[in-house]
């Protein structure tokens, strides 16, 4: 899916994705003494809100403007310990000097070469002995899993 595709499928319904975060950033973040963190493919948000929630200082990415207004209403709307600054950008594209704490890229399901570049352009975000967490749907979740990409380039 492209940028378009996915500004679409974001403005269809009110959340494709969830209020809380995925389980697996939460679980594998939660012992993280806040900072600074990038959100790479971020969508609505739910787990730079969560972030932001405990202390973290976030800066969300994706190429949907809509995902990320959608994302930045929801933050609007509570007080949060921490921050989020919603970039419309494309991952694989996108820079940034070797700051963060923690880069989260979370179902950024991509053709290898792409997810290769989104990859490698969170991980050159992380300051020294910073955390690079990457959650995916492998390839058996095609045939055994729930939803995910159906296209076997992108598991
Ligand atoms: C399955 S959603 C996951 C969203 C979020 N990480 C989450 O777990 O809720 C994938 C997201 O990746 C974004 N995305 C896909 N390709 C991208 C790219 N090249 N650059 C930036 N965002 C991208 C889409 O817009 C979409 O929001």
């Amino acid at each position: 899916m492209d940028a378009d595709q996915w500004d679409a499928r974001y403005a269809a319904t009110d959340l494709v994705w969830s209020v809380t975060p995925n389980q697996f950033v939460a679980a594998e973040v939660a012992d993280l003494a806040p900072g600074s963190a990038v959100d790479l493919a971020a969508g609505e948000g739910r787990n730079a809100i969560w972030l932001a929630s405990r202390g973290w200082d976030v800066v969300a990415v994706d190429y949907s403007s809509v995902g990320l207004a959608k994302g930045r209403r929801l933050a609007e709307d509570q007080q949060l310990p921490g921050s989020v600054s919603w970039v419309c950008a494309d991952a694989t594209t996108w820079e940034s000097a070797p700051v963060h704490d923690l880069v989260v890229i979370a179902y950024l399901q991509l053709p290898a070469d792409e997810r290769r570049a989104a990859v490698r352009r969170g991980f050159a975000a992380l300051r020294p002995g910073g955390t690079l967490l990457v959650v995916a749907h492998d390839t058996t979740n095609l045939a055994e899993g729930t939803g995910g990409p159906q296209d076997p380039r992108c598991s």
